[in-house]
């Protein structure tokens, strides 16, 4: 490999583990440094750790960080830390064939002038195409780079992987939130609330809105009602299922994917277009902002059914959750990050890491085996909720699902508190460039 440094970067939206990823890898580049430092070998591996600043914008500017001056502990800190420590970004590489030529070129100078053997990009479906891109820009310009990618998302849609680091603790978080909410809206629904909606991320999957129904212990509790963009429902259906339960119990709990849609195509923020959220409809780019459909769908429900309604949307709560973080999820992020770094000091480039599981009777005998995806077999597409896992009236979900979910929420992976909160890394950190 002639690039000896080696770079991480970021990309899309954080999860509560996403640092945790970004600290395996500098740990185990760390390690590998001392190793070959050791070993007294000529070339050692990789010489200088860098990272590109907010991702994909940092390595087209040449802005890359000199990831050293965090100490040790500070890295092991950044370990349960919330957010990018490096910063990310929305941006992808561009499309038009001649654009995307000039910019991968651009690139490619920079990671020239940086001696850039290495790169882990830790991303979702969109960023593993930006990877992807890279690992064949290099390719063609003969410059032997080794690009590994590190899944990272809590919509879990990323194919051919069990699931993604980041969504395992967006859902326990998910599933925590609403057996809260169900308590809180027991207690006061009979001179007060009676409907609540609580609103998920997950764009065009709804594997964080079927989480929440992790929350039920016993059939008939919260939440009642879920909408999917798998599974979309007629207004008037949504309607009589929370009418027949409030008459029944006193009150319900919908929970709505932000990326859910009425049978005739409306999502459900435009359900009542004279009432459109102030979220609604915002686009930057091909990323469209979803959300908004919790207070839209709340005020149409308590207006229609004569009962006080309210909502929250989670919003970037669940990506920041770390407080709450998953164990499974955490040690399957540290897991990536680890391995990421081992394949493309190995020079196994265009790959992605992906988990298989190994099923178990015993919830905590579950576990998951990694392997190397090909990068092109995984960019630009989305996992959905299956059929399976859907109930007929798509406002459910299945038992095979909850079996699905449940191992991934499994353990918790809470950080220090210090002065009665979380002993987090700085929020913005400064770092100088390499
Ligand atoms: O990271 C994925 C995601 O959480 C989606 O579920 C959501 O639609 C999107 O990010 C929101 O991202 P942004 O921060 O760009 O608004």
């Amino acid at each position: 490999m002639s690039g000896r440094n080696l770079l991480y970067l970021a990309s899309g939206g954080p999860t509560p583990v996403l640092n945790a990823s970004a600290s395996a890898v500098l740990q185990r580049a760390r390690e590998a440094r001392a190793a070959s430092a050791a070993s007294r070998t000529q070339l050692q591996l990789p010489k200088r750790i860098l990272a590109a600043r907010d991702g994909l914008i940092g390595l087209r500017s040449g802005e890359l960080l000199d990831t050293d001056v965090l100490s040790d502990a500070e890295v092991l800190q950044l370990a349960h830390t919330p957010g990018a420590v490096f910063g990310t970004c929305r941006t992808m590489v561009a499309e038009a064939p001649r654009a995307r030529a000039r910019e991968l070129a651009g690139i490619l100078q920079v990671l020239r002038r940086y001696d850039i053997g290495s790169v882990i990009l830790s991303g979702g479906n969109g960023s593993m195409d930006t990877a992807l891109q890279l690992h064949r820009g290099a390719l063609e310009a003969g410059w032997p780079l080794a690009v590994v990618g590190v899944p990272k998302t809590i919509d879990n849609d990323i194919v051919l992987t069990d699931c993604s680091p980041g969504f395992g603790s967006a859902a326990k978080y998910v599933a925590a939130s609403t057996l809260e909410i169900a308590h809180e809206v027991a207690a006061i629904a009979n001179s007060s609330t009676r409907i609540y909606v609580l609103e998920v991320m997950g764009r065009h999957a709804g594997w964080l809105a079927a989480a929440s129904a992790l929350a039920r212990r016993e059939p008939g509790d919260a939440p009642h009602v879920l909408l999917m963009p798998e599974a979309p429902v007629a207004p008037a259906a949504l309607l009589q299922r929370v009418e027949r339960q409030v008459a029944s119990k006193g009150w319900a709990v919908v929970v709505v994917a932000e990326g859910a849609r009425t049978t005739d195509g409306r999502r459900w923020s435009e359900l009542r277009s004279e009432l459109r959220s102030e979220f609604a409809g915002r686009h930057r780019g091909k990323h469209q902002q979803l959300g908004g459909a919790a207070p839209v769908l709340a005020d149409w429900l308590g207006r229609r059914l004569k009962r006080k309604a309210r909502w929250s949307v989670l919003d970037y709560l669940q990506r920041a959750s770390r407080h709450l973080a998953s164990q499974v999820d955490f040690e399957l992020a540290i897991q990536a990050g680890r391995l990421a770094v081992e394949a493309a000091l190995a020079g196994h480039g265009g790959v992605m890491v992906g988990v298989r599981r190994v099923a178990a009777e015993q919830l905590q005998a579950v576990h998951w085996r990694p392997w190397l995806l090909p990068l092109a077999r995984v960019a630009n597409l989305e996992k959905h909720l299956p059929q399976r896992y859907l109930l007929a009236d798509g406002m459910g979900v299945s038992a095979a699902c909850l079996r699905y979910l449940r191992p991934l929420i499994q353990g918790e992976a809470y950080p220090p508190y210090r002065d009665g909160v979380p002993d987090y890394l700085p929020s913005g950190r400064q770092f100088p460039l390499a």
